[in-house]
């Protein structure tokens, strides 16, 4: 980034880019070039949203922990002695240190490596050296973040009042259901840096109008990009082939709204691949043993929502978990996870350069098409354009989005 753009005094304050933004456009400049926005976007929208921060078959016995970071925030997620997962804030409660820097293993205890404050495996305070008469160690536990565990799925929240998530799991619990999440294992993940701000591969994934011309490899064997006509067609044949392997056919689509009056989004749609595809591989055969009580392919793949922010794909045989994190302005990860049947074994059951191949190749796409985008909205020429109807997606990101930097 140059001087230019960190010290560039013509940033307009929130309340006027707010009151500017036309509906239907893409956003200004500022959105993706600011310091400002950029720390209030992670204070304001990351830390008051629900993230999807990892799966339960990453802490299988007590003293397992794992550490998920993004934008200035570091959190711990850790399994107890009674058994429960939380996810604490990385931050001593003494004066401020990171208290873990390991990035995964298994404790006893977290121990501050600065003076040796000491944390349970559950957040509390264990011991303090020194701090006198009157130094009341139920006071200082590590802050704990909200937690919820959907099927298998870790989500954090570190707002004091989270979103409602409840609402939109109740709708989804179903539908998930015979892909039995709770029961799968980390196969890959991969991380694609981008040089762009979070938003611009928030909006990247929400549409599928770059998907012809941008993905060739997904554009040959899934059908989304395809006019209506042929996606009806093909959508109602996958639909039986569905019912008959035991999935719910029926859909969710909750939206942000202008008004902010809808607390997250939540989308869940099985869609369907080409003929010939039973999942999304480069021959079109399976990739992984099926998923759940699935009793066979039905030829389609659900894209599956749990607020902007957490999203995956569900194929009959593994599962794509996608994340955008925010490292500085222009620095964001984008974090793809391949899920199998927590029983398969690599080599034996599954191959890992097929399962990956398709989402590594597409991923490696975005990364290219994201970044010229910066590079784009980086000249001071740029100018806001209109929104394809294809792009309803940053619509519904942009609501919820704005409604919220309204409060800030
Ligand atoms: S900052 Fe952690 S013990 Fe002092
Ligand atoms: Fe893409």
């Amino acid at each position: 980034m140059n001087q230019r753009q960190i010290f560039d005094n013509g940033e307009k304050p929130m309340a006027r880019l707010l009151k500017e933004y036309v509906d239907g456009m893409s956003l200004e400049r500022d959105f993706y070039t600011s310091e400002v926005i950029y720390n209030n976007d992670i204070r304001h929208y990351w830390n008051s949203s629900w993230i999807w921060v990892g799966h339960v078959s990453q802490v299988p016995n007590t003293g397992d922990f794992f550490l998920f970071d993004y934008g200035t925030e570091s959190l711990i997620i850790a399994r107890d002695k009674q058994g429960e997962i939380g996810v604490f804030l990385n931050v001593c409660r003494h004066r401020g240190s990171r208290v873990c820097m390991e990035q995964r293993g298994n404790r006893r205890v977290f121990a501050c490596p600065y003076h040796a404050w000491t944390y349970e495996l559950n957040g509390d305070l264990r011991v303090a050296r020194e701090m006198g008469e009157g130094f009341d160690p139920t006071e200082y536990s590590l802050l704990k973040a909200h937690v919820r565990i959907f099927e298998g799925m870790i989500f954090a929240c570190t707002a004091k009042s989270p979103p409602d998530i409840e609402a939109g799991l109740e709708k989804l619990a179903p539908l998930v259901a015979p892909f039995d999440f709770n029961n799968l294992k980390i196969a890959h993940s991969a991380s694609y840096p981008v040089p762009a701000n979070w938003k611009l591969a928030v909006e990247n994934y929400m549409e599928c109008y770059h998907c012809a011309p941008s993905h060739k490899d997904y554009a040959r064997s899934h059908s989304i990009k395809d006019p209506e006509y042929l996606r009806t067609e093909l959508t109602e044949a996958m639909k039986d082939r569905s019912r008959a392997v035991g999935l719910s056919t029926d859909e969710v689509s909750v939206s942000s709204d202008a008004e902010g009056k809808t607390d997250m989004d939540f989308y869940h749609r099985r869609y369907p691949l080409f003929e010939g595809y039973l999942t999304g591989s480069k021959s079109g055969e399976p990739l992984a043993p099926l998923l759940g009580n699935l009793k066979g392919f039905d030829g389609g793949t659900t894209d599956l929502q749990i607020g902007i922010l957490n999203n995956f794909l569900v194929y009959s045989d593994h599962v794509v978990g996608y994340r955008f994190i925010p490292r500085s302005v222009q620095e964001t990860d984008i974090e793809v996870i391949w899920f199998v049947r927590g029983d398969a074994e690599a080599g034996k059951d599954y191959d890992l350069q097929d399962l990956t191949w398709l989402w590594d190749v597409t991923s490696q796409d975005d990364e290219r098409i994201i970044r010229l985008n910066q590079e784009g909205v980086n000249s001071f020429h740029y100018i806001a354009g209109p929104l394809s109807h294809m792009e309803s997606g940053i619509r519904a990101f942009y609501d919820g989005y704005l409604a919220k930097a309204a409060l800030w």
